[in-house]
């Protein structure tokens, strides 16, 4: 018999997640049925979405299974699909051991679980981020939605995280100035010297507004928003005419106490007298592209236009601080949660 470790809820609370938030109980699992196959975990991707889900208690009450996505091992199987010894990418939560096949009923869209297609020989882990739901959405919520084009200037924030250190190399990849923003000296080091940024602010020192007119002088075109808050309203306040914003996150707000969420300037005389383009998504929106995206980030890492780096945390235990070090920024790349590590 197996015998499945998975997190759950134990205590809401606003601000940042606590190790004591959260719980691992055991689960012994039944003798898989025909049709079915058993998964183990191999690495579980940590997304800024998790913080924001345990706060919500209605949807995530006590005792429900922390969600997520992983990628795992066929351990056993009884469905021919799903072959031992095969890899797959599953949207099964925070725990060791699944059985599946799920349905493919994620209140938000995503895939329910399938076997990765080959990533040569990058790892598997990539499935979580660059060449899973992370990769994507840089890929298309960058492309899709701002539409760059060759010469112009491209702000993104997270700029070292792992959609958007994406993000920026593929506005370089597109012909484009990119100016990325994060909160330490050494992430800004990283973006330029190794990935290409043409300019890096770090947004936790004084005179944001200045550094940013010094680092995009002619305006900024088109701009990927993942943080919310005052620095997009500052950054929204010097774009072009006819500009364009992605909005694909507002962790700005994630880990802040109840009653302390950030208070921005006002952004609808920007939208109004620059004729900006403003528009937020889901990067499920891409569910019927996902493995053409997939392929094309595979194919521009392969030659060498796309670097990518994981942040890795191992040990199941470690889940609590694999959240925090995403939520503290303490990460440069993609957070995974090295399950056998
Ligand atoms: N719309 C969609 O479908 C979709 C899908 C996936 C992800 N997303 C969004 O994409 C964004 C990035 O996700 P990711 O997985 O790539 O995470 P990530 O960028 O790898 O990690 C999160 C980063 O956020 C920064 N951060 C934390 N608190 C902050 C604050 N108060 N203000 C500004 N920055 C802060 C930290 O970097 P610093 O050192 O720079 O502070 C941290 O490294 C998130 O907003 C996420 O919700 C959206």
């Amino acid at each position: 018999m197996v015998v499945a470790k998975k997190y759950v809820i134990q205590k809401h609370r606003s601000g940042l997640l606590q190790p004591e938030d959260v719980k691992i109980v055991e689960e012994e699992l039944p003798e898989l049925k025909e049709g079915e196959f058993l998964a183990q975990a191999h690495f579980i991707s940590i997304d800024p979405y998790i913080q924001y889900l345990i706060h919500d208690e209605e949807k995530h009450p006590v005792g429900s299974t922390i969600p997520g996505t992983q990628i795992a091992l066929i351990y056993d199987s009884k469905n021919p699909k799903f072959p031992i010894g095969k890899y797959i990418y599953g949207n099964f939560g925070m725990r060791t051991y699944t059985i599946g096949p799920l349905k493919d009923d994620d209140p938000y869209g995503m895939p329910p679980q399938y076997i990765l297609p080959d990533f040569n020989s990058y790892p598997y882990s990539y499935g979580l981020g660059i060449l899973g739901m992370p990769g994507i959405t840089a890929n298309k919520g960058f492309l899709g939605l701002c539409k760059p084009q060759p010469g112009e200037t491209v702000v993104v924030t997270t700029a070292a995280g792992a959609v958007g250190s994406v993000v920026g190399q593929i506005a370089k990849i597109k012909g484009c100035r990119v100016v990325g923003i994060a909160g330490s000296d050494e992430k800004g080091k990283w973006l330029v010297d190794v990935l290409g940024f043409d300019k890096f602010i770090n947004y936790k020192r004084p005179d944001f507004a200045k550094k940013l007119k010094d680092a995009a002088p002619d305006g900024i075109d088109c701009y990927f928003d993942n943080v919310g808050g005052e620095i997009s309203s500052i950054i929204l306040s010097q774009m072009n005419k006819f500009g364009r914003i992605s909005v694909s996150g507002s962790i700005s707000a994630h880990n802040v106490e109840s009653g302390e969420e950030p208070k921005a300037s006002i952004v609808q005389r920007h939208l109004v007298l620059r004729q900006l383009k403003m528009e937020g998504f889901m990067v499920t929106r891409w569910r019927d592209e996902w493995f053409e995206i997939i392929n094309q980030n595979l194919q521009w890492l392969r030659e060498g236009k796309l670097k990518y780096k994981e942040h890795i945390v191992c040990g199941f235990d470690n889940f609590p601080k694999a959240v925090v070090d995403l939520m503290t920024g303490a990460n440069t790349g993609k957070v995974i949660l090295n399950v056998m590590g």
